[in-house]
């Protein structure tokens, strides 16, 4: 009888165990993308990002944000997306000027951190609204909202 008990908790404990460790591997639900040590003199506030809604709820794949390119394909796999991984962010290659590092198959191209956040972001969110379809904001305000100390 106890050696049932204790068995019965002992499989409660490795089940909360599991799954914590699956909750510690999932990725992050929202990121605040803020690369201050890119943009040095910013004039717009971080960006709130609802990361896990963009794959759950509206079913984009990782291969649509993230890549990395060889032969012009992109060859990204999710399983290489995994937080603190070399590349996963996008300043790892789209600096402040134009150009790329990380060993870069492509030749360079011309966008800037700047320029890549918002072509990403904002194609997509503009496509989806022409469509008629939910989608993210299209405004600068949307996406940058104002911070309280601004509007007094
Ligand atoms: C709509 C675009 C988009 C989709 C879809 C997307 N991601 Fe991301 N992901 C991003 C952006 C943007 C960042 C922030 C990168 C940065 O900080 O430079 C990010 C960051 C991450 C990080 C790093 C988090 C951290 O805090 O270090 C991981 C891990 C990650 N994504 C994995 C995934 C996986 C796995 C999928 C697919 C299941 C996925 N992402 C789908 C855009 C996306
Ligand atoms: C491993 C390096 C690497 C990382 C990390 C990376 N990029 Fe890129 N990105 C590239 C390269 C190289 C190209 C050029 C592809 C080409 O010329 O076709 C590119 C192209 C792009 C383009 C297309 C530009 C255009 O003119 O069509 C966008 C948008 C973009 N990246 C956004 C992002 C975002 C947002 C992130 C972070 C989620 C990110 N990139 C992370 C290397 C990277
Ligand atoms: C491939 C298409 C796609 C890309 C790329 C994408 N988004 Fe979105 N975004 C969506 C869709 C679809 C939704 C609506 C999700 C939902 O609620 O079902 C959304 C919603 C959002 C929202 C929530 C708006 C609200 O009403 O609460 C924010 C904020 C947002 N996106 C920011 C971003 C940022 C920042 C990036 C770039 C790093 C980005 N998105 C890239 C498709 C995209
Ligand atoms: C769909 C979301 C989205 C929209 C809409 C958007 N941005 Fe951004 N913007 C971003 C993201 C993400 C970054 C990168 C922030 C970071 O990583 O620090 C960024 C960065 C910037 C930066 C560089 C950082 C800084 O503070 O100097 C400027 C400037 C900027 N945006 C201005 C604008 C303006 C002006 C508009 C309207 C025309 C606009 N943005 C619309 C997502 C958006």
């Amino acid at each position: 009888m106890r050696r049932g008990r204790f068995l019965v908790l002992m499989m409660i404990l490795g089940i909360a165990t599991f799954l914590c460790t699956v909750n510690l591997d999932a990725q992050p639900d929202d990121i605040l993308l803020d690369d201050s040590e890119v943009f040095t003199s910013r004039s717009r506030p971080a960006v709130e990002f609802p990361h896990l809604r963009h794959f759950d709820d509206a079913g984009i794949e990782c291969s649509e944000c993230h890549h990395r390119f060889k032969d012009g394909e992109n060859i990204v796999d999710e399983g290489e997306l995994e937080e603190g991984s070399a590349g996963i962010k996008c300043s790892s290659c789209h600096k402040s000027e134009a150009g790329f590092r990380l060993e870069p198959d492509l030749d360079p191209t011309k966008r800037t951190l700047q320029q890549a956040y918002h072509r990403m972001c904002m194609s997509c969110h503009r496509q989806l609204k022409k469509e008629n379809k939910t989608a993210g904001s299209v405004t600068c305000g949307g996406c940058h909202p104002k911070k309280k100390a601004d509007q007094a």
